[in-house]
């Protein structure tokens, strides 16, 4: 009976043991993660547009065949996403729906313009470090297939990391507009990049619930602040200065202290009022709409083989 099976449940999260698709779930964390998968997938796929926006810019061969490579990794990312979601019972037709008509959120961060190749370097750098410091406690998380897919993505996303890492390393050691350029886009995606994390612990509706399922195991704060410990030093090391004058190393917390990012801002852009907003979405729902026949297609062959199997 369902108190068994809640019992059971509640035993399987409290030592640590997945949750599986076949596991009977309380409804509020099956639909909990539905929601966090669909937004994570949503923002992968989102997400290849910014940087999508170089390939044919790229400076050279080398350049624009990582790039590809990267933006056809977050392509995959987003699949992997949409899997997990479907082992819940959502719809993947469903979920594009709530996408394309704003019910259904994807990440802040990729409402912002991609300006110059610099923010290439920042995204892969600041961005995708984000990404990582958020996802790595994610392969841990409760739910069995989404814990998985996180495994393989936070591989993918290192080498993400790295790449942008380089880039920016390279350019800081060209020349002095070089240098400019990438001083420019730091200070454009530091702030950005922490709001990436969501909504300050006091205002987060749905981590207390998620951290007691174990489907976020850190709290929003807590994941920025790693952020913030571990790139640091990579600034120094890279020799840019992080745009916040309240950035100091606080010895008895044994953490950086930092300024506060703006969470109005942050509001705004979640509620569809940011730069790209309208314009992401609307490149992806004329995708959409131009991949129609490749949908219709596949259906038409699904079918007929089925009926050749079962023939
Ligand atoms: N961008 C867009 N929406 C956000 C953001 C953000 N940066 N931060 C929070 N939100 C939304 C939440 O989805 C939630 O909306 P909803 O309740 O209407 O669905 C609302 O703001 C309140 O926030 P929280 O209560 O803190 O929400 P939650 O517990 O889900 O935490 C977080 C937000 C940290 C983003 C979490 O969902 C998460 O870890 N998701 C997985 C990672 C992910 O989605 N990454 C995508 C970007 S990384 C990349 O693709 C490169």
């Amino acid at each position: 009976d369902e108190a068994e099976l809640r019992a059971h449940f509640e035993a399987t999260v409290a030592a640590d043991r997945r949750v599986e698709p076949r596991d009977w779930m309380p409804d509020g964390y099956r639909a909990t993660l539905v929601r966090q998968i669909a937004q994570h997938a949503h923002s992968e796929i989102i997400g290849m547009q910014p940087e999508g926006d170089w390939i044919t810019r790229a400076p050279s061969l080398r350049r624009k065949a990582i790039l590809f490579a990267k933006v056809q990794d977050e392509a995959g990312h987003g699949l992997y996403l949409y899997g997990a979601a479907e082992t819940l019972g959502a719809d993947r037709d469903e979920l594009t729906r709530r996408l394309l008509s704003g019910r259904q959120k994807y990440s802040s961060i990729f409402n912002y313009p991609t300006l110059t190749f610099a923010d290439v370097g920042v995204i892969g750098w600041l961005v995708d470090g984000a990404a990582i410091c958020n996802q790595v406690p994610l392969c841990r998380s409760s739910y069995g297939p989404y814990a998985r897919a996180m495994v393989r993505v936070c591989k993918e996303e290192s080498f993400h990391q790295r790449q942008g890492y380089e880039l920016l390393w390279t350019m800081m050691r060209g020349t002095p507009a070089q240098r400019e350029l990438v001083r420019d886009a730091v200070d454009r995606w530091w702030w950005p990049s922490l709001m990436m994390f969501g909504p300050p612990d006091a205002a987060s509706p749905n981590s207390a619930r998620s951290m007691a399922w174990r489907i976020k195991r850190h709290s929003n704060d807590e994941l920025r602040q790693r952020f913030v410990d571990m790139t640091v030093p990579q600034a120094e090391r890279l020799g840019v200065t992080l745009p916040d004058p309240e950035l100091a190393w606080n010895e008895e917390r044994g953490h950086y202290d930092f300024g506060t990012p703006d969470f109005a801002e942050l509001a705004r852009v979640i509620g569809g009022d940011g730069p790209c907003n309208a314009e992401r979405l609307a490149r992806r729902t004329a995708a959409h709409e131009d991949g129609a026949w490749v949908r219709a297609a596949a259906s038409a062959h699904a079918a007929r083989r089925a009926a050749r199997e079962r023939a």
